[in-house]
């Protein structure tokens, strides 16, 4: 009588949990977003936020941009006459053009909310080859989650960054980089401050970082082929692709 009482009790709060779990889920990313121009114009727009060049020797331009089929193609190609970038009051030498989108929601862990994102990558680790999926501040920085990121080591890297000082990483080797790898990463708020991040590599759980004071603080996603920079010089000398597809991101937010 006790036990049966309290097992339905538990059971019922369990079921109201799940319940709750599932309506409080919306699609923010349908997994047909690569599907057509028009899909990907829905959600995505073409080069960084802030425009065509970051803190590396690739400038982006909407031409090394392809949607076909349900993939996202960027392309790097060596690229002379450039005039040079300047990131973070330094001079950096153009040597590629490439492609970078990013989409056009921002993500903004509320409290007691979350997202999950996912996708599969087929990415270079390459030296000089810097493909990366991730998310940054909208405004000022941190924060930033780096929830793949792939630096011509032939790892594959997940970082969260507090500070520029105070930074999780976790560099792992990466298998096959000729295959289509899935990366998931589930962001949640831990104490109405704090964002826990689980990062997820092929279904296993890779690392569980904690980003300070990310709850509430709107992020732009972004994904980038970047070359050269913290990924090594000199990149190849031909082109260099990076492919994204089965892209989805899930909102928990309440
Ligand atoms: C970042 O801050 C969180 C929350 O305080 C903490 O758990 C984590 O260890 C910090 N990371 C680093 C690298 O200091
Ligand atoms: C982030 O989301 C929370 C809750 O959904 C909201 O109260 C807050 O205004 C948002 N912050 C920004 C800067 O958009």
């Amino acid at each position: 009588m006790h036990s049966l009482f309290f097992s339905s009790l538990i059971l019922g709060a369990a079921s109201s949990v799940l319940l709750a779990r599932e309506t409080g889920t919306r699609t923010m990313i349908p997994k047909t977003c690569f599907d057509s121009i028009a899909d990907f114009e829905n959600s995505f727009d073409y080069l960084y936020p802030w425009g065509t060049d970051h803190n590396g020797a690739a400038r982006m331009d909407k031409d090394h941009i392809k949607i076909s089929d349900g993939v996202l193609t960027l392309t790097a190609t060596p690229a002379t006459g450039q005039e040079p970038a300047s990131s973070g009051g330094k001079s950096i030498d153009i040597h590629y053009l490439s492609g970078t989108v990013y989409a056009k929601d921002h993500f903004n862990v509320s409290g007691s909310g979350g997202y999950d994102f996912t996708g599969d990558f087929r990415a270079t680790t390459t030296r000089g080859t810097w493909p990366a999926f991730w998310l940054t501040a909208v405004k000022g920085w941190p924060p930033e989650i780096d929830m793949a990121e792939w630096k011509g080591s032939g790892k594959i890297s997940f970082n969260t960054f507090n500070t520029s000082s105070k930074v999780e990483s976790k560099n792992v080797d990466y298998p096959s980089p000729g295959d289509f790898h899935t990366i998931k990463s589930e962001l949640r708020d831990l104490n109405g401050k704090d964002v826990q991040i689980k990062f997820y590599l092929d279904g296993d759980l890779v690392t569980t970082q904690v980003g300070k004071d990310f709850t509430g603080v709107p992020m732009y996603l972004i994904i980038d082929l970047q070359m050269e920079g913290s990924s090594g010089s000199p990149g190849p000398t031909g082109d260099t692709e990076y492919e994204v597809k089965n892209l989805e991101v899930l909102t928990y937010n309440p």
